[in-house]
């Protein structure tokens, strides 16, 4: 089946109020551009950003007059929908402010914020039940692949959140599921296409039969207006979640229309 790609920036905590806006005002005289050659292929791609949380806001309000689709999400959410939770985000607010998607279990919460399998799942339930789409980010360290345990780290990841409630839920909202190796994150080393794609075959197989193929799955990690399209040429390979190379919107647009290169 074909399913379309989905390119998600991740703008972790870079880009102040006026600036996200400034690139959102360019991004999309961009991507009038890229839409002409879309309108001749069938099923769209996809973008997203995930700016940081105070700025969905301004983004949405200014997006919601957009010609061009671009949707927002959240970088992290409580599973709690309100509470004593000083700091947190609540889904609630995020969906209001206008975001359709959350990261959950990016690297940096699990690594820098110690967040472990069994909050990530509460989150990932949290988001089907209340209107986000999750989007659950997978990787192991250059630790865990040096010890050849790379297949179980993934393995435990992406089971821990397919319970039989989030499975009853499944029906709701959709999931995306981004493969990251902790080692490719901002370091310009990135596995080779074809070792991305056997990882991304492998997820899918961990996926319940009745989501598998639906279920879109992203490569991320120093993907590059140079090295998308190898990357999304991969028949498992729905799209990317971009770092550092989604700040400039030159860049950014470069790898969307990778993607409707790849589909082409
Ligand atoms: P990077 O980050 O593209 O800068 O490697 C990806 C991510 O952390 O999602």
């Amino acid at each position: 089946m074909k399913r379309g790609k989905f390119i998600a920036g991740n703008w972790k905590m870079n880009k102040g109020a006026a600036e996200s806006l400034a690139f959102l005002v360019k991004l999309i005289s961009l991507l009038e551009k890229v839409k002409e050659i879309e309108s001749r292929v069938p099923d769209p791609v996809n973008v997203a950003l995930f700016p940081q949380a105070i700025n969905l806001l301004s983004m949405g309000e200014y997006l919601r007059n957009s010609k061009i689709n671009i949707k927002l999400g959240i970088q992290n959410i409580h599973w709690q929908l309100s509470g004593a939770f000083t700091g947190e985000n609540s889904i609630k607010s995020a969906v209001e402010a206008g975001s359709s998607f959350a990261l959950v279990g990016h690297s940096e919460r699990r690594h820098l914020f110690q967040e472990g399998n069994d909050i990530i799942s509460k989150k990932f339930t949290s988001c089907l039940e209340n209107g986000l789409k999750p989007v659950l980010c997978v990787g192991e360290t250059e630790h865990q692949k040096n010890q050849g345990s790379t297949e179980k780290v993934i393995e435990d990841q992406v089971r821990s959140v397919f319970s039989t409630e989030t499975m009853a839920l499944l029906d709701i909202g959709r999931v995306y599921i981004a493969y990251e190796p902790v080692w490719a994150i901002g370091t310009g080393v990135t596995p080779t296409p074809e070792q991305a794609q056997d990882m991304h075959a492998f997820i899918r197989s961990l996926i319940p039969e009745s989501r598998r193929d639906t279920t879109r799955i992203l490569y991320g990690g120093s993907l590059s207006a140079e090295n998308a399209l190898e990357f999304f040429r991969q028949p498992d390979i729905d799209g990317g979640l971009v770092g550092g190379a989604s700040l400039k919107p030159a860049v950014f647009r470069e790898i969307v229309l990778a993607a409707v290169q790849a589909r082409s």
